[in-house]
């Protein structure tokens, strides 16, 4: 039987700061989504892991992302979002374009030599698959398209993602390490136990939920029990791109939800998700849906929560897998473990 990741993993802020250096920080992220940077001109700040990111869109249409640090002593300079024009540090007022550039910095006129043209913010890279914007603050990284891989093509086989409109944004932190809240999503062997509800609507026996994996993506898919002619996504569809982005589709009308799994501490973890509609998907299901995934949710915090306490607790040296039902676990865990070789 194979064994988990040894549960020092899960509370060792060592490993975690070789997991940033060599698994997050390289990775591509998602950020957030291009109807934040409203129609013309504008940023969002967001995240990369623990590096804080802005990402602007020019009046041209061309989308920038920066680190989010200001060059003079390292304030965070945007927070929310905006549709201005310049990026303004709160502290001592340095203004940046919309591409970077240092425009201004109080009484600079009064240094001599004052370099401004080398105090623009740190660029990271950033790029778009739909309404989906990535950034990724590693050095050189490969082309986003070649992370997606085939994610694109089986998110298409149910839906157009040029075609959705955002609706909400779900914000939530765990106690548990994020690589227990990124395991508890990889699998459906709990889903009979401690997700009654969601088991209903999908069939989750080992013949009917089917399981794959592709490079770094791992795929699980889920008939419906309860199909109706009115469906028109016949079945369930989660998504889970190695290192920490977790997507969601349900059955029924046009949906989807996706976010990135991020740690803040080996034993917090931040999550949060966009939710996506088709245009003309209803108000009523939408809250259907959200309560349900809702509930779902605070099912899957109780069940990742205990996980961090046990294994957390130094008692037991590690778990086991069940080689079928927690393949896509153990894919995961190869792939952690062969990165932090
Ligand atoms: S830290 Fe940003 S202007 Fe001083
Ligand atoms: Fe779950």
């Amino acid at each position: 039987m194979e064994s988990t990741l040894a549960y020092a993993w899960y509370s060792d802020p060592e490993i975690l700061r070789r997991e940033e250096e060599r698994i997050l920080r390289p990775a591509w992220q998602y950020a957030g989504h291009t109807g934040q940077l409203g129609d013309g001109a504008g940023f969002f700040a967001t995240r990369s892991g623990r590096t804080p990111v802005v990402v602007t869109r020019d009046g041209a249409g061309v989308i920038r992302a920066f680190v989010n640090v200001c060059r003079h002593r390292g304030s965070v300079i945007a927070e929310g979002e905006s549709a201005r024009e310049t990026l303004q540090c709160p502290y001592h007022a340095w203004t940046y374009g919309l591409d970077g550039r240092l425009r201004a910095a109080p009484r600079s006129d009064e240094e001599p030599g004052f370099p401004r043209d080398e105090l623009g913010l740190v660029p990271v890279a950033v790029d778009t698959w739909g309404p989906f914007v990535f950034v990724n603050a590693g050095t050189d990284p490969e082309p986003l398209s070649d992370t997606l891989g085939s994610l694109p093509a089986q998110v298409a086989e149910l839906l157009d993602v040029d075609a959705l409109v955002h609706h909400s944004r779900w914000e939530a932190e765990v106690a548990a390490n994020w690589k227990i809240v990124c395991e508890n999503f990889l699998e459906c062997y709990h889903c009979q136990v401690a997700h009654p509800a969601f088991s209903d609507v999908v069939d989750v026996s080992p013949d009917a939920y089917l399981l794959s994996t592709e490079g770094n993506l791992s795929t699980q898919r889920g008939v419906l029990r309860t199909a109706t002619p009115e469906d028109e996504l016949p079945r369930a569809q989660f998504h889970f791109l190695w290192p920490n982005l977790g997507i969601n589709i349900f059955g029924g009308k046009p949906n989807i939800s996706i976010g990135p799994i991020v740690p803040l501490a080996p034993d917090r973890t931040y999550r949060f998700l966009d939710y996506f509609f088709g245009a003309g998907v209803d108000a009523d299901w939408i809250a259907e849906l959200l309560a349900f995934d809702d509930q779902v949710g605070r099912e899957d915090r109780k069940l990742v929560e205990d996980v961090h306490r046990g294994v957390a607790s130094g008692a037991v040296e590690r778990g086991v897998l069940m080689g079928r039902s927690e393949q896509l676990i153990g894919h995961f865990q190869q792939l952690t473990a062969a990165a932090l070789a």
